[in-house]
């Protein structure tokens, strides 16, 4: 049998800092109120000359450092973005120019915040197939550019970052099986509607989003997501080591984590840091846990994300 592995991980976030008490000079809110109702206390904002594929670009050198990899073993470039540096060419080509590599596929996955899980899922059966040996997998986001900065309900959430991943061709697992889902009738209740139309954006080009009727939703489909993944692998929820989920909202994270039955050390959080990145927050969590020794080899990780589109979906790795 062939698998894939994760051999190497990084990420990156820009330098400037906003915390809450920098928002409650912005608009009308508290460093109470986000903390208690999202558990974010700062978040990083990239430079204005910084595009998605410069954070790729970092957090890539940093796997491809940590992996033992150089741009001519790359054969597959995925790169999941909400926040692409131009309409087009994709994102992953301008990385994959921006780090030297040539000639092999590469492409953007656009499924939000579970954007992550899609592109590694999607590099798992590129190599399962054959098709390709060495993927470097990435979640880049900008959310700073789409957000309406006079809007308390949203702009408090969100931060830019980036995270990346190197998956090689295997004889062992690694990548045990992933579950992606999506449900496109709910599609109004997290989006940036706006659509560019003879050289003017028609509609909103800022999130927009109906908060409670996210919570509901996101707790519904993670729990579901999660026994799907540990029935397929016959395991048992006390069988996940560590549980990184996307970071949207402490609350979303505790009470999935409450509703399985896994105990909140189990579970990595980042988001106090860094606000919700999107398709980055998953491989920036993994690689903070990896890189502090917390996530050992024989491990299992499950990686579990839901966002706009709906979209959701987890991947269950033997580390
Ligand atoms: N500061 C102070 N008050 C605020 C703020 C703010 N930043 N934002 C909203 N409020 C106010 C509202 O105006 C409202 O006031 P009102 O009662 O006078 O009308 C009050 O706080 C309560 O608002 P709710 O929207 O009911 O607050 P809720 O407890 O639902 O929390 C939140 C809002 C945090 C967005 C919550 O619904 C949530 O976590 N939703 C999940 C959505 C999420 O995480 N999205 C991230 C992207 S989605 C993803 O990644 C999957």
């Amino acid at each position: 049998m062939m698998y894939s592995r994760i051999v190497g991980t990084g990420s990156y976030l820009p330098e400037k800092i906003l915390t809450n008490h920098d928002l409650e000079r912005m608009v009308d809110t508290s460093d109470e109120w986000i903390r208690t109702r999202t558990g974010i206390a700062e978040r990083r904002i990239a430079a204005d000359n910084q595009m998605a594929s410069d954070l790729a670009l970092n957090a890539s050198r940093k796997a491809m450092e940590a992996a033992g990899v150089t741009a001519v073993d790359i054969d597959l470039i995925i790169v999941a973005t909400t926040t692409p540096d131009v309409i087009f060419p994709s994102t992953a080509c301008i990385l994959q120019d921006k780090l030297g590599v040539r000639g092999c596929p590469v492409f953007d996955v656009q499924a939000v915040c579970s954007g992550f899980v899609y592109a590694l899922a999607t590099a798992d059966m590129f190599i399962r197939a054959g098709k390709c040996r060495t993927a470097l997998v990435v979640g880049t986001e900008i959310y700073s550019r789409i957000l309406d900065w006079t809007d308390r309900s949203t702009c408090v959430l969100f931060g830019d970052g980036a995270g990346a991943v190197i998956l090689t061709r295997s004889d062992q697992p690694g990548i045990l099986s992933s579950h992606l889902h999506a449900d496109g009738s709910h599609s109004k209740i997290l989006a940036v509607p706006g659509s560019v139309c003879g050289g003017k954006v028609q509609g909103t080009p800022f999130v927009t989003m109906e908060g409670n009727t996210v919570f509901k939703f996101a707790i519904k489909v993670l729990e579901e997501v999660v026994y799907e993944a540990l029935a397929e692998n016959n395991l048992q929820v006390s069988d996940i080591d560590w549980l990184i989920p996307h970071q949207a909202n402490i609350r979303i994270i505790v009470s999935t984590a409450r509703k399985l039955g896994i105990p909140m050390e189990k579970v990595v959080v980042t988001l106090d840091r860094q606000g919700n990145t999107s398709a980055a927050s998953i491989p920036l969590a993994l690689d903070a846990a990896v890189r502090d020794g917390r996530i050992q080899s024989g491990q299992h990780v499950l990686l579990e994300g839901v966002g706009g589109g709906f979209t959701w979906g987890a991947v269950l790795i033997r580390w």
